[in-house]
């Protein structure tokens, strides 16, 4: 969901300042850990920890490390950082019990003072603590993203899965840069109504600087960090961001007054709101920052699932193959599928589940927070306790899946029903992100071969490694492969359908 950027985490801070920043924090997290543990009341099982930092020389939080970790300690795990409880829930079955059915006391967010204000996104859908302005933002893009409401965006996502093919014919190297032109124009086109015509789009320039740099203020640095330069930085990234909310929404505005806005999702709340004839403040802070967050909510997890799914098909030409059986004989060979096809496409189907298994994007999910204490399975889960489900490992949990390393589609056909990665009950962009990807997914498989690369040395297939780089989002890490047009007249089918 979230774009990261490492060259963040160089930010420089006097040793001085840091040790008293550090000092300081150790205290209090030690008297907080004291006052907790003197209750005697019983916690889920930790793995060891330092008397004063808790866990922190385990941060960054690694799913991969937890996933380890859930084997020995069991499915339920409570760490603590500096005296913040975090519970880690490890399947699906805790993550049900806690943020569906006590989903009340879990729904609320944690922020921090550089996040929430020094950065401006405390009012961002995904961030806002539980309330009012929380309500009023779900319900508008609930109200405008729902199954039905999505279904008119789909001319436009057709469009861009189009340009997509076009693009990997011309230039298969810079697969990565045409997936995130698709996901990225198919965001703002649905948020603003905005068309991407070019590598250089003022709103994407400035919403990929605003969104990486808020990121990793989240990803690297901590919220107590004192020091100018962290200052700075912040002021910069909320400079950045307030200028991408704030443009994009006053655009909206001069185009419906000139009569030239696009549907979009802003237009729709814009058009309502003209409707009551009021002047509310609040509403319009609500409609800025619901869309605001759209880029950053949706751009890189549509992205990440369909790179993934390249380096799946890299691994595993078999798939394809047999995909591509599949979509000759439903579709033919003269056209493109259309989300009308869908239905009759179960193996291309049951590929994109098994995408979300194999590499769920969000594979901690967004942070949850308890508003007041509770008790679960007899143990103490405090007030404000920090609430993240390890994804990744439910994908991979033995009581459904067999063999989980391996990419295999047929688990999710009819006859051997596994529940996939459901990030419908949760994702407000749920309807539209499952198009976006299944459009890029069927139309690639449609028209080109994809192969792994040859090792120019041996003249050998290497194929690609299935390594990630972990974040908010799981990211593959970069590879090589061949994305060959399959045949001369599939180049003939994209050139007429993709202009
Ligand atoms: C494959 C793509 C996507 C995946 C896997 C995904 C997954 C998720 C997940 C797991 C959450 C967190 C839910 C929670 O807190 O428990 C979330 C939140 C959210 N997503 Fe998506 N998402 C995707 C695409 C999109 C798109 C395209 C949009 C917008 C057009 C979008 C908008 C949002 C928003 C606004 C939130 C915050 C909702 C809230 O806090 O109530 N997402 N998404």
């Amino acid at each position: 969901m979230f774009a990261g950027n490492p060259s963040l985490t160089s930010v420089h801070v006097s040793p001085n300042i840091l040790a008293t920043a550090f000092g300081i924090c150790a205290l209090a997290g030690a008297w907080i850990f004291h006052r907790r543990s003197s209750s005697h009341q019983e916690y889920f099982p930790s793995p060891p920890s330092d008397t004063f930092l808790g866990h922190l020389r385990i941060m960054p939080l690694d799913f991969l490390w937890l996933t380890e970790l859930a084997k020995t300690l069991g499915d339920v795990i409570h760490v603590s950082i500096f005296g913040q409880p975090m519970i880690i829930l490890n399947t699906a079955e805790a993550a049900r019990d806690l943020m569906e059915k006590r989903g009340a006391n879990y729904s609320d967010r944690p922020t921090t003072t550089l996040l929430g204000k020094m950065i401006n996104w405390g009012n961002m859908l995904a961030f806002v603590r539980y309330g009012d302005r929380f309500r009023a933002q779900r319900r508008f893009v609930h109200q405008y993203l729902n199954s039905q409401a999505s279904a008119s965006f789909r001319p436009a996502q057709t469009q861009q899965a189009k340009i997509l093919v076009k693009n990997l014919l011309k230039n298969p190297t810079d697969f990565r840069k045409h997936i995130n032109r698709m996901s990225s124009a198919s965001v703002v086109k649905l948020t603003y109504g905005h068309d991407i015509l070019s590598d250089d789009d003022e709103y994407t320039n400035l919403a990929v600087a605003a969104t990486s740099r808020a990121v990793a203020s989240v990803q690297y640095i901590p919220s107590w960090f004192p020091g100018a330069s962290f200052k700075s930085e912040a002021r910069l990234t909320r400079k950045l961001s307030d200028e991408m909310i704030y443009s994009a929404y006053n655009r909206v505005k001069e185009e419906r007054a000139s009569g030239t806005a696009q549907p979009s999702l802003l237009n729709s709340l814009l058009e309502d709101y003209e409707k009551t004839n009021a002047i509310d403040k609040d509403h319009e802070l609500n409609m800025i920052f619901a869309t605001g967050n759209m880029y950053a909510a949706g751009v890189e997890t549509s992205e990440v699932a369909v790179v993934t799914f390249i380096l799946m098909m890299a691994r595993n030409p078999e798939v394809v193959k047999r995909a591509q059986e599949e979509i000759d004989r439903v579709v033919g060979t003269e056209q493109l599928p259309t989300p009308e096809d869908r239905p009759n496409l179960p193996y291309v189907e049951s590929i994109m589940k098994e995408v979300f298994r194999i590499n769920p994007p969000l594979p901690l999910n967004l942070p949850h927070r308890s508003m007041k204490e509770d008790v679960y399975r007899d143990k103490v889960i405090p007030a404000d306790t920090l609430l993240l489900a390890n994804v990744w490992n439910m994908m991979r949990d033995e009581t459904y899946y067999q063999d989980t390393e391996k990419f295999y589609p047929e688990r999710f056909l009819p006859k051997v029903m596994a529940p996939g990665y459901d990030f419908t009950k949760v994702c407000p962009g749920r309807f539209f992100a499952d198009t976006s990807v299944w459009l890029a997914i069927a139309n690639i498989l449609a028209v080109f071969d994809i192969l792994p690369a040859i090792d120019p040395v041996t003249g050998k297939e290497m194929p690609p490694a299935a390594e990630y780089v972990p974040g908010f989002t799981n990211k593959p890490k970069l590879f090589d492969c061949r994305i060959n047009p399959r045949s001369d007249k599939h180049i003939s089918l994209i050139n007429q359908e993709c202009n």
